[in-house]
């Protein structure tokens, strides 16, 4: 399989690998883990796979964590209506299946988003017609599933669209991990933003963080960039202070996992400390995000889990190690930006600006009165 035959065209417009496909009753998700060397499918159509998938980051990046966990959960329900005649007893089985899937990853808010999603309409169906059969709701929470693939792609359409009138021309745009096609089930968000000003022929190039211990900046960013004929140029994550101090950099963009209501941003590990590099120089740090990455419930990012992960990712590169076995090492995934160092959040309800405290609420439908 060849990366050529994998990409997905949308109304005439290559929106990139799709990280998730359905095959009949199949889905395949691309291994993130192996690329760039080889672009190979892991079949997550089983509950317990689609978890390893999720925990062992075959697939990521928050969005598309959340549209497989959906797929997953929709799935499950159709292999479990099989011996039930009543719908009503699917929904302990969904409960459980969500339970679980929302068990393997908990930064990003996308898949409590699209867990929550499935199990209301589920619900939701079962009360409005008590006497619905089990197959139908599952056919049903599968076609609502499929459905969210499919809006993911337009909303990061959407606001990459707007993201790109906040990009000068012949920019230097600084991005962190992979804010891309695979990490949000099409066209992207961060990286979104930036396609969307090369197809307005506003000719950017882009430095790209390795994104230490995973790598996603040098093994999926320059792989999806160099793809779409975008200059890039890898720099190690440590350089980006020095670039900035000297004007090489215009402004920087990245994706997020969660975000709070006063636009505090979890998002993967140095995303801080590139925000704060960003204010000391004066460059603009720009998050760009669907509206299903904010988390309504939360006033502030303080009550956002940090996902720890095994020190090994550190400890080794690859299945070598490059330190002593058994040093003591700390590795949390994500970090916190306070919503004070951003300069606007980018979404397909339009570009949000400080005070978050008002814009987002607003954004979300969810102000107080
Ligand atoms: O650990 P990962 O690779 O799932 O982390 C991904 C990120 O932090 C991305 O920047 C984030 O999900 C935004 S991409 C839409």
């Amino acid at each position: 399989m060849n990366e050529g035959t994998c990409r997905q065209v949308i109304d005439g417009q290559d929106v990139g690998v799709l990280p998730v496909r359905l095959e009949d009753e199949r889905i395949l998700l691309v291994d993130q883990r192996s690329l760039p060397d080889k672009l190979e499918f892991f079949d997550a159509t089983e509950l317990k796979d689609m978890c390893f998938a999720i925990r062992e980051m075959v697939v990521r990046g928050a969005p598309s964590i959340g549209v497989a966990a959906a797929l997953a959960l929709a799935a499950h329900g159709k292999q479990s209506a099989k011996g039930k005649s009543s719908a009503t007893d699917l929904l302990p089985d969904l409960q459980e299946a969500g339970k679980q899937l929302q068990s393997t990853r908990p930064t990003g808010v996308n898949l409590k988003w699209a867990v929550e999603k499935i199990y209301l309409a589920a619900d939701q169906q079962v009360k409005g017609d008590t006497k619905v059969a089990a197959t139908t709701l599952a056919d049903r929470l599968v076609e609502l599933a499929a459905s969210m693939l499919d809006s993911h792609i337009r909303t990061n359409m959407v606001l990459s669209a707007l993201g790109s009138a906040l990009i000068p021309e012949n920019a230097s745009v600084l991005t962190h991990c992979n804010a891309g096609s695979l990490a949000t089930c099409g066209w992207g968000t961060a990286l979104g933003v930036i396609r969307s000003a090369k197809f307005a022929g506003l000719n950017p190039n882009v430095f790209v963080d390795e994104t230490r211990p995973r790598n996603q900046g040098s093994r999926l960013t320059v792989w999806e960039l160099v793809q779409d004929g975008i200059p890039c140029t890898l720099i190690c994550d440590s350089l980006a202070g020095y670039l900035m101090a000297k004007k090489k950099i215009d402004l920087v963009i990245v994706g997020a996992d969660r975000i709070a209501l006063n636009g505090d941003t979890a998002n993967k590990v140095g995303t801080y400390s590139l925000a704060v590099l960003a204010k000391a120089h004066g460059i603009p740090f720009y998050v760009a995000a669907p509206l299903s990455t904010f988390d309504p419930t939360l006033p502030t990012g303080d009550g956002i889990v940090i996902e720890e992960r095994s020190a090994d990712e550190i400890i080794k590169f690859g299945d070598h190690s490059i330190t002593l076995s058994n040093a003591n090492a700390l590795n949390l995934a994500f970090d916190l930006t306070p919503g004070s160092l951003i300069t606007a959040i980018i979404t397909e309800g339009g570009i949000l600006r400080s005070s978050y405290e008002r814009s987002i609420p607003q954004a979300l439908g969810v102000e107080k009165q």
